[in-house]
């Protein structure tokens, strides 16, 4: 196969699928690898470092989708991609199709497969925490009085108290978001449905400025609160909130939500995706900060992390093929959006209303179409 990275073109993203290092690897043992020239800029790495590497680094990103078989990128398929896609295609990303009707129709037409990178991390995407920890930071920031916040610091200097924040939801992000907010020295409460989520999270960190609290009582914590962190990955299909549009007029004034999971009418019911282009917008007076791509604002190390998770994937992609490697694993499987025009992904078929082939019947056999 000839892998193809190409680079980036969602705003503000800086992150690259392969970093040179990675790049090496797979030349080192044959395969040939196709990069766009800039792919890596943002992320500490130049062409040069590509070739010296083994890429063949290709002018435009028409000419990498051309040579290659098998895309990796970061972000999903944007419009200006679609007229890429060919059958042959083999494409691993963070697709995120569940969300997005239009893209999972090209990719449909196009007869294409392609891996959902976020559901293949068994672990938790490496990039989760850093969108915690860089998302947390991003909230603070926002609660400092030039920004429109209440004017609190992080530490609580000279008797007045420190900013409080509200985490929700405390897996791989909401464990990042902690990291920020108590190092900096923020009065935290963290918010699980599930008990051991709040236990590991009080072992990690046994300081008077965190506690944990069911989520069932989360109403009675937003008055006090000047940050609200949100990284509950909300069910696409349902249709209630942890926080609705009139709970926002209980807040304290100057208070913000960080909505990092930022799932369009999710956990939050006024949440929508933003970009780092224009990040904040403001409903019944509250900021929501709601990126979508936040480790994108720290590319060097969100590639190497990256890089490290997609190749574990790409490994026995090449030394296989997708069906077979995705018959050994499990997380592999579950990122599988689609074969050969076929959808697989049970979140993109439920979510839009989909008939959905059987992973089986799409492992055992290449399609007819
Ligand atoms: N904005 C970005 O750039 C960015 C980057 C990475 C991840 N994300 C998003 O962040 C979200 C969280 O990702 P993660 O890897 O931490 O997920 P995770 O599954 O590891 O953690 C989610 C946590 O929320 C808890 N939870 C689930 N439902 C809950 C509820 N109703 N009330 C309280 N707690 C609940 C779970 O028990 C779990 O501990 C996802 O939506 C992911 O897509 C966003």
């Amino acid at each position: 196969m000839t892998i193809g990275a190409p680079k980036e073109i969602k705003p503000q993203e800086g992150r690259v699928a392969l970093l040179p290092d990675h790049v090496r690897e797979l030349t080192e043992t044959g395969q040939t690898v196709l990069v766009e020239a800039g792919a890596g800029r943002l992320s500490g790495a130049a062409d040069a470092d590509y070739a010296a590497a083994g890429a063949q680094v290709l002018e435009d990103a028409a000419a990498v989708w051309a040579g290659a078989d098998f895309i990796v990128k970061v972000k999903e398929i944007l419009p200006a991609e679609y007229g890429f896609l060919r059958p042959d295609h083999l494409i691993l990303t963070n697709l995120h199709t569940a969300a997005n009707r239009e893209e999972t129709d090209r990719l449909l037409e196009a007869g294409l497969t392609a891996i959902a990178a976020e559901d293949t991390h068994r672990f938790g995407s490496p990039n989760c925490a850093l969108a915690g920890e860089i998302g947390a930071f991003e909230g603070i920031r926002l609660c400092l009085a030039p920004h429109g916040g209440a004017g609190r610091h992080f530490f609580g200097h000279f008797g007045s108290r420190p900013i409080r924040a509200l985490v929700l939801g405390l897996g791989n992000v909401g464990r990042g978001a902690l990291r920020t907010l108590l190092g900096l020295g923020c009065e935290t409460v963290g918010f699980d449905l599930v008990w051991g989520a709040r236990y590991r999270a009080e072992q990690d960190h046994p300081t008077p400025l965190f506690r944990t609290a069911e989520i069932e009582a989360l109403s009675e914590h937003l008055a006090e609160a000047d940050l609200i962190v949100n990284c509950v990955l909300w069910p696409k299909h349902r249709d209630d909130h942890l926080i609705t549009r009139e709970m926002l007029m209980g807040l304290r004034p100057g208070a913000v939500i960080c909505d990092i999971a930022c799932d369009e009418a999710g956990a939050i019911e006024t949440s929508r995706p933003t970009s780092w282009a224009d990040p904040v917008y403001e409903v019944e007076g509250v900021r929501h900060f709601c990126v979508d791509n936040i480790p994108g604002a720290a590319p060097v190390a969100a590639s190497a992390g990256y890089g490290a998770a997609l190749m574990r994937h790409i490994r026995p992609i090449l030394a296989q093929g997708w069906r077979a490697a995705c018959a050994q694993d499990p997380w592999l499987a579950r990122g599988l959006v689609c074969a050969g025009g076929a959808l697989v992904h049970e979140e993109t078929a439920r979510v839009q209303g989909r008939a959905r082939a059987a992973l089986e019947d799409v492992l055992a056999a290449p399609p007819l179409s």
